[in-house]
């Protein structure tokens, strides 16, 4: 299954009551193994998490750490941008030329990169001195 497919299907799984805003993400590890993740929203609605972020957790869970590509999908107008936190948390386990897959359930798709999306990001040089 293609990861934007994986994306596709994880969004219908999404606990959207509150924005019924759904997305899907899926990223693949360096093995090749594919992970997926959904938003699961809170009635407390800062606990509520993007569906980048479960992706992310279920490649770590299963003992990964690094991304090599990145599709998020959502019912947008125009290809579903990621939030800053969530380009942060791509940032960790990707590179900047990784490829990442922004895509509308209308199949309007935009390719674009982590470092393209979060340019002078914060990073694990800038503790240097600490
Ligand atoms: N959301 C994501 O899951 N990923 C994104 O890239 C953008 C926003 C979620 C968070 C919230 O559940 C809903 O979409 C509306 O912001």
């Amino acid at each position: 299954m293609s990861l934007i497919d994986a994306a596709r299907e994880v969004r219908e799984n999404a606990y959207a009551p509150y924005s019924n805003f759904k997305v899907g993400a899926a990223v693949r590890g360096r093995s090749g193994r594919v992970y997926s993740g959904c938003n699961v929203e809170n009635v407390a609605y800062p606990e509520g998490t993007c569906a980048e972020a479960g992706a992310i957790a279920a490649m770590v869970a299963a003992g990964e750490t690094e991304l090599t590509e990145v599709a998020i999908i959502a019912d947008s107008p125009h290809p579903v941008s990621p939030c800053g936190g969530c380009r942060q948390k791509l940032a960790e386990f990707g590179r900047h030329d990784t490829k990442v897959t922004l895509a509308t359930i209308d199949g309007a798709v935009q390719e674009t990169t982590i470092g393209a999306l979060l340019p002078a990001g914060f990073s694990v040089e800038h503790m240097d001195r600490a």
